[in-house]
């Protein structure tokens, strides 16, 4: 695929991008630029581009305003030691957006353009990519239907965009255990829903019981799964994995009700080469509860590309709190994030050619 390229004639002032890269958040400040694709079904994928980052025009009748048919990914560009820049493992979220169009109705984008697409903004805006540990460009793949009327069928056009934005630490501060509020009420996906899919519907659905475990005190939700309200399923944005007293790892087995996270696949592949047994199943919440308890779960963390690899402490649900170890950051936990990061930054071998130089 050929990308047109317009060049920013406002690019933001040096000075002005190293204050945000000194404290970026997550989020909330974008590069210059971003990468447009649009897609009709008379046409195809056309009109590749490379365009100043700015408002989209959207018709109030766009079907993505109403019916929600759309797919987003997310992904990050590290600053390595020789000042270059290496996306880790871009071809899982590729092959994920593939999956989650699929089940959106939306056309797939081929795995080879989202990583020319993602690679030419990375070079593009290169001096956007924060240094420092914990520091990295976020990319925001996603694709929207764009076709005007109220009409409840898949879209006849729609627009892949990419769009970028330096992050810090994910949760600010020093890396503390995050708590947890184990939702009662509400479920993030049932069977044969969407929960396998990245798409905002499934944010949405998870809002209230975040707001629900704030209101508790607690930094995070943790849903169960939707049938039996028993196993544990994943956070709102992280998989969850539990390390048991003789080394053992589980985290819970994708059912179709989970994101199948690019951080979790890391953590399987690392965790059993670091000798550990890792087992991919369900997780009963008591079998968490209890191990707290009688020593059988000594740590607890959850994952995802935004936080890497974040320790949990407390699980909270209506009166009762169930802590398991010291609530500290663990040994494993510890190992696995420095394994992870040290990847991701290059300050190790990348022996599973996991990192994909960019620039
Ligand atoms: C619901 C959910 N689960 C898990 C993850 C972790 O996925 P990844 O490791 O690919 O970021 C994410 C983040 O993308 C997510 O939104």
């Amino acid at each position: 695929m050929e990308f047109s390229v317009q060049p920013s004639g406002t690019p933001v002032d040096a000075e002005v991008r190293a204050g945000v890269l000194a404290d970026p958040a997550f989020g909330r400040v974008f590069t210059d630029h971003m990468v447009s694709i649009r897609w009709s079904a008379q046409q195809g994928w056309h009109d590749a581009a490379l365009l100043p980052y700015g408002p989209l025009q959207v018709d109030p009748a766009n079907v993505v305003l109403h019916y929600a048919q759309e797919v987003f990914e997310g992904l990050k560009a590290y600053r390595q030691p020789d000042g270059g820049v290496a996306l880790f493992r871009p071809d899982l979220n590729a092959a994920r957006m593939v999956r989650s169009c699929t089940r959106l109705a939306l056309p797939v984008l081929p795995v080879e353009d989202f990583l020319a697409a993602c690679e030419l903004l990375v070079r593009t805006d290169a001096a956007w990519v924060p240094d420092g540990e914990g520091a990295s460009l976020y990319l925001r793949p996603f694709v929207f239907a764009d076709e005007v009327g109220l009409g409840v069928r898949p879209s006849e056009s729609a627009r892949f965009l990419v769009i970028a934005s330096p992050a810090g630490n994910y949760f600010s501060g020093p890396l503390r255990p995050v708590s947890l509020w184990l939702s009662q009420d509400y479920t993030r996906a049932a069977p044969g829903g969407m929960g396998a899919a990245k798409t905002g519907g499934n944010y949405a659905a998870s809002l209230v019981a975040q707001q629900e475990a704030i209101a508790h005190g607690c930094d995070q939700v943790v849903f169960l799964d939707a049938v039996e309200k028993r196993w544990v399923e994943e956070l709102g944005g992280m998989n969850m994995f539990f390390v048991l007293d003789d080394g053992t790892i589980v985290t819970p087995e994708l059912t179709g009700t989970i994101l199948e996270g690019v951080t979790r696949d890391s953590v399987i592949t690392l965790a059993r080469e670091a000798g550990h047994a890792v087992e991919e199943r369900r997780f009963d919440v008591d079998e968490w509860r209890k191990g707290a308890v009688d020593g059988r779960v000594v740590e607890v963390f959850a994952c995802g590309t935004a936080a890497v690899i974040t320790p949990v402490g407390a699980l909270r649900w209506p009166g009762g709190e169930a802590v398991a170890g010291d609530g500290q950051p663990g040994p494993v936990t510890t190992k696995l994030r420095t394994a992870l990061l040290d990847l991701q930054y290059g300050r190790a071998a990348d022996t599973h050619g996991w990192v994909r130089k960019v620039l």
